[in-house]
């Protein structure tokens, strides 16, 4: 077999070998670390992963090509599996209110924040929103992500739901980055139904889900279960009402309050529960014998900056799987950058280097339903692949606020080097 690729003295080589499932407890440990790793691409796909030399079956010609991994550290494709990647405008003006000591919630409550954000993408073209997002999905790239989760829900209005969820699929044809879309229209109750939110939620499970599914624009239906937003029974009725459609359910839940969300994700069995940060330990056990993957956000928790995070620790000493995300948005986490997350996470959440790959690699793959392409390097896998400018995987973490990046490779063709992409998609 040739091969067009191969990687080799890979200094630390992180594979993530075990099944193609959340992974849990001492399981998120287990990395699959290989020191002086090699590792070969035919295609688009992983035709060997290893130590050492490449055995003889797999030869190599001219044209391959040969990068050498002293030095570096290979990993699988990283996958952010929570953002809100595409939207009108920004919310700069916030941070003085935030300073003042406004609450999130409280500039929501006035009109602003996320309902802010839905009048820049509703008055926002086709056009704008794509060059805007393509813009911050070429930056997630440098950062080493392969696949993303994008949601809506700054329409709040058919049409506008509709053009976020139609940039999204444009965006998936043209950019080297896998795009996963998720129908977020209950992200916010429009001023006009402020005193009938009943109203709106019958918009949504009446006009916009069968709108979205009709066109196919999302896999996944999302809605922000919180005090003030969306209640428990509604969120049900809205992720109940999607599954018919077939697309399947994830919750914004128990962010500020707790509030029920991580039980009722468990409950309806959604894929995953997201933020958590005031998730009661009951809720908690509930997911973790359900196996609901805990998507963490602590990038949105530090910038929220009120000293409250989820509780990593309980969760994986429970048996939950969790996963991290940037929750790239332009309110409460205005960045792209995952490694600053992964850092967060390390020394706030007390995850460990290890736990943390596992959350941005197999457990966010399985987030969104993609365990069996991405997540961990081996034969057969698609070759997404990050090759970090580090000798190990404790420098990533600890070499803070900056790109590791070097290469990344996106279904076997180099999109990114020396950590800046290459040209335009
Ligand atoms: O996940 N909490 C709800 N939604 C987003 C924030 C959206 C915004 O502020 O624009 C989140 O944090
Ligand atoms: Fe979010």
């Amino acid at each position: 077999m040739k091969a067009d690729i191969v990687i080799k003295n890979i200094s630390q080589l992180v594979t993530m070998e075990g099944p193609d499932r959340p992974r849990i407890k001492e399981e998120m440990k287990n990395i699959g670390l290989i020191e002086n790793g090699i590792l070969a691409i035919s295609g688009d796909e992983i035709i060997y992963v290893g130590e050492g030399e490449l055995p003889e079956y797999i030869v190599t010609c001219d044209e391959t090509l040969i990068i050498d991994g002293t030095g570096k550290t290979v990993t699988p494709g990283l996958v952010d599996p929570h953002t809100h990647l595409i939207h009108g405008g920004s919310r700069e003006n916030e941070l003085s209110m935030k300073l003042n000591g406004m609450k999130y919630m409280d500039i929501l409550k006035a009109g602003g924040g996320i309902l802010s954000t839905v009048r820049a993408t509703q008055k926002a073209s086709f056009e704008e929103l794509y060059t805007k997002a393509e813009k911050s999905l070429n930056t997630m790239l440098e950062f080493g992500v392969t696949t993303v989760e994008a949601k809506s829900g700054y329409g709040l209005d058919t049409e506008t739901e509709l053009k976020q969820l139609r940039v999204a699929k444009e965006l998936n044809e043209r950019h080297p980055v896998d795009i996963v879309s998720t129908f977020m229209g209950a992200h916010a109750i429009p001023a006009e139904y402020k005193d009938s939110p009943e109203k709106f939620v019958d918009i949504i499970i009446n006009e916009m889900l069968p709108k979205v599914a009709e066109e196919n624009l999302a896999e996944f239906c999302d809605v922000f279960c919180e005090e003030g937003v969306f209640t428990v029974d509604q969120t049900r009725r809205i992720l109940n009402a999607a599954r018919e459609y077939g697309m399947l359910p994830r919750v914004h839940a128990d962010e500020i309050e707790p509030f029920g969300g991580a039980e009722l994700a468990a409950e309806i069995e959604a894929i995953s529960a997201d933020h958590l940060v005031a998730a009661s330990e009951a809720g908690m056990r509930m997911m973790a014998d359900k196996g609901i993957i805990a998507d963490l956000l602590p990038a949105t928790s530090f910038n929220l900056a009120t000293g409250k995070f989820a509780n990593a620790r309980k969760m994986i000493e429970l048996g939950v799987p969790v996963a991290l995300s940037t929750d790239y948005n332009p309110g409460s986490s205005p960045t792209e950058n995952l490694q600053l997350v992964m850092y967060f996470a390390s020394l706030i959440l007390r995850m460990t280097p290890e736990e943390v790959f596992t959350a941005v690699t197999i457990n966010s793959a399985c987030s969104l339903r993609r365990e069996e392409i991405i997540g961990s390097l081996r034969k057969g896998k698609r070759a997404d692949i990050v090759i970090f400018d580090s000798p190990n995987i404790n420098y990533i973490i600890y070499h803070f606020g900056i790109n590791h990046v070097d290469i990344v490779i996106k279904n076997g063709k180099i999109v990114v080097e020396k950590g800046r992409t290459k040209g335009a998609f």
